[in-house]
């Protein structure tokens, strides 16, 4: 059985549904600061049961102890953090206790349950801002924020786990690009709390009509089209990459570290666009200037988990947009009605 923390939220929803597929039993851990219960329900719509779920919180040492003793686990596949940017410039202590130490306290837990098999959500915010396209592994890392900090952090606290019980762990920490897009059933999908801090959500709510118009952040950066480019990766394609991370695992001990992305650059008109055609509606926007912190662009060479995993993104920017959209149009538009 894998233990899936953060297993309520927009990825770990959508790893579950690509679990139960592969016939890979699995129990949820999520304290829901940023999902809903209900979404266990969508999930076992889609997979035909909903999964178990343990409501708790990761930085919970004795709830850990108790898992690992009741629950036959075999690996952990960890999604449980915190993941706003500005918030976490705003409330670092937050985010390093919530991200690193709850890291801490998970893999204390593994330790002493002797369940060394973890897939850790990393992410392409490590590169900071790269000196080239696209982004090799071997590339420097860098951080900006608290939230990138926190990632930074916790790829070396498994680094270090590693090297310190040499060919006992076996580690991945996958770099995802632009997680986008939903199930294609649209009973599952990204619903972020408040004004969404992404693009591809904000520009799902102007679709809507629920947001009047996009501001695009910066129109003047080197690029083809002067908006920020971006390796927009579906959701889909990014849990069918952790299932080929866990059969990675099975034969190769030691640390794994890689990118999730398509390796395709996308800039944010593109993007706006891909909605329209997608969902027939259009999305007004505004040129503004750019946001803080973002760089101009950002995409992967994905073509060490080609080789390694035999794993590469299938779906395009079209399929992203479109399922996007029937998840917006339907159960996101519910669940903001009721
Ligand atoms: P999300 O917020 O939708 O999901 C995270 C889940 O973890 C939520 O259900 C939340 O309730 C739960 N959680 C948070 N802290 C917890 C704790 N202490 N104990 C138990 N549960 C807790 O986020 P997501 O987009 O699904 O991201 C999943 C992971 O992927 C995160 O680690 C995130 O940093 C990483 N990541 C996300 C993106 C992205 O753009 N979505 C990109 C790169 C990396
Ligand atoms: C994409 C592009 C914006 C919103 C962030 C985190 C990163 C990772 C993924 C977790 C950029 C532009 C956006 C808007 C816009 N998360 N944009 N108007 O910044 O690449 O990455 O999420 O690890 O750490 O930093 O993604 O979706 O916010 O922005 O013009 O309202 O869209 O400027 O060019 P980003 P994003």
């Amino acid at each position: 059985m894998i233990l899936v923390t953060g297993g309520a939220g927009y990825i770990g929803s959508h790893m579950g549904v690509a679990l139960a597929q592969a016939g890979q039993p699995y129990l949820v851990l999520d304290n829901f600061s940023n999902s809903q219960p209900s979404v266990l329900e969508r999930i076992g719509q889609i997979a035909g049961q909903a999964p178990q779920c343990i409501e708790g919180d990761v930085r919970d040492a004795a709830l850990l102890a108790d898992i690992f003793a009741r629950y036959p686990i075999e690996a952990v596949i960890h999604f449980a953090a915190l993941k706003a940017v500005g918030e976490s410039v705003a409330q670092p202590l937050r985010y390093y206790e919530n991200n690193v130490a709850g890291t801490v306290t998970l893999l204390q837990a593994m330790q002493a349950a002797n369940v060394r098999t973890l897939v850790f959500s990393s992410s392409a915010t490590v590169y900071g801002d790269p000196a080239s396209l696209p982004i090799r592994e071997d590339f420097p890392l860098s951080a900006t924020n608290p939230y990138g900090w926190s990632k930074l952090m916790m790829e070396q606290v498994l680094a270090d786990v590693d090297a310190a019980e040499p060919g006992q762990w076996r580690i991945a920490r996958l770099r995802y690009f632009n997680p986008v897009g939903a199930h294609e059933s649209g009973l599952i999908g990204e619903d972020p709390q408040g004004i969404p801090n992404n693009l591809m959500p904000f520009v799902a709510q102007v679709a809507e009509g629920r947001r009047e118009f996009l501001s695009v952040f910066g129109g003047d950066y080197p690029t083809r089209d002067g908006t920020g480019e971006r390796d927009y990766i579906h959701v889909c394609d990014l849990a069918d990459g952790h299932l080929a991370a866990l059969r990675y695992l099975r034969q190769h001990p030691g640390l794994l570290t890689v990118n999730l992305g398509t390796g395709q650059p996308t800039s944010v008109l593109e993007m706006v666009r891909g909605f329209e055609q997608a969902s027939g509606r259009p999305v007004p926007y505004r040129m503004m200037p750019r946001r803080p912190g973002d760089v101009a662009a950002c995409w992967a060479d994905p073509g060490l988990a080609q080789q390694l995993l035999g794993w590469r993104a299938q779906r395009d920017i079209a399929a992203m947009c479109r399922d996007a959209w029937r998840w917006q149009d339907g159960v996101a538009r519910q669940l903001h009605r009721g």
